[in-house]
């Protein structure tokens, strides 16, 4: 085998490897706020919540085709709930990239959707989808540190197929919560970092015992020269 078919199997192991596509949001949780009474529908916002005892969630997420005015026409809202205020976290959207998709992830205040008509909409829009699904969840709970999260979704693929393209069918997503560690270090890299240390020091003991081992072998072959 040639060198320039081992470059190419190599190459091919690697793309084969990268089958899987990231998005994120990094933020500060905001100030605790006691959760106002939401009215109907958007009271279903609190269904699908992520919090700290429940980092991460499944969901088929729906999509739809860009319009000539808007990257994305659907989106779906999540509550982040008792956050520890003043930590930095990042939400990260996870999908399989056998289903290309581009997603946006944005955080907002509950003031800021209620303030804006364009998000009370979509978030409007997106509780509704709970509707039959779920009972209203946003109970009093006294004050806590809240986020709403917006997932924007848009098809991002091309097929003769036209009932595909009428109806791209949903993004199997992961979506997680990580708090970072002091501010600076997202938690679920802890395993990754502390099994390259782990690496590291092996490395540096094993090359050590080798170049002892080398050395030896050395100076014993110059006294046989003399
Ligand atoms: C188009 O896609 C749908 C859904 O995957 C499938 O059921 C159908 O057979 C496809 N049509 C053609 C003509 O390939």
């Amino acid at each position: 085998m040639n060198l320039l078919a081992c470059v190419n199997s190599l190459f091919a192991l690697l793309a084969a490897t990268v089958s899987a596509n990231t998005e994120k949001v990094i933020f500060l949780a905001p100030s605790p706020q006691t959760l106002p009474d939401l009215p109907y529908p958007l009271d279903r916002l609190g269904s699908d919540t992520l919090t700290p005892s429940n980092l991460s969630v499944r969901k088929s997420l729906p999509v739809a085709f860009p319009t000539i005015e808007d990257l994305y026409t659907v989106e779906s809202w999540y509550l982040l709930r008792s956050l520890n205020p003043g930590q930095r976290y990042e939400v990260r959207i996870c999908w399989a990239a056998i289903q290309p998709t581009e997603f946006r992830l944005e955080v907002f205040s509950i003031n800021e959707i209620l303030e804006n008509p364009d998000l009370l909409q979509g978030a409007a829009k997106s509780s509704q989808r709970h509707q039959e699904t779920s009972e209203a969840s946003t109970a009093d709970t006294g004050a806590e540190s809240v986020f709403s999260l917006r997932i924007q979704a848009a098809a991002a693929f091309f097929t003769t197929n036209q009932t595909l393209m009428q109806h791209p069918p949903p993004v199997n997503v992961d979506i997680i919560l990580d708090p970072y560690l002091a501010n600076i270090f997202p938690s679920s890299l802890l395993p990754t970092a502390g099994y390259i240390c782990c690496l590291a020091v092996i490395g540096w003991y094993i090359s050590g015992i080798i170049w002892s081992f080398l050395q030896s072998t050395v100076s014993t072959g110059k006294i046989h020269t003399d």
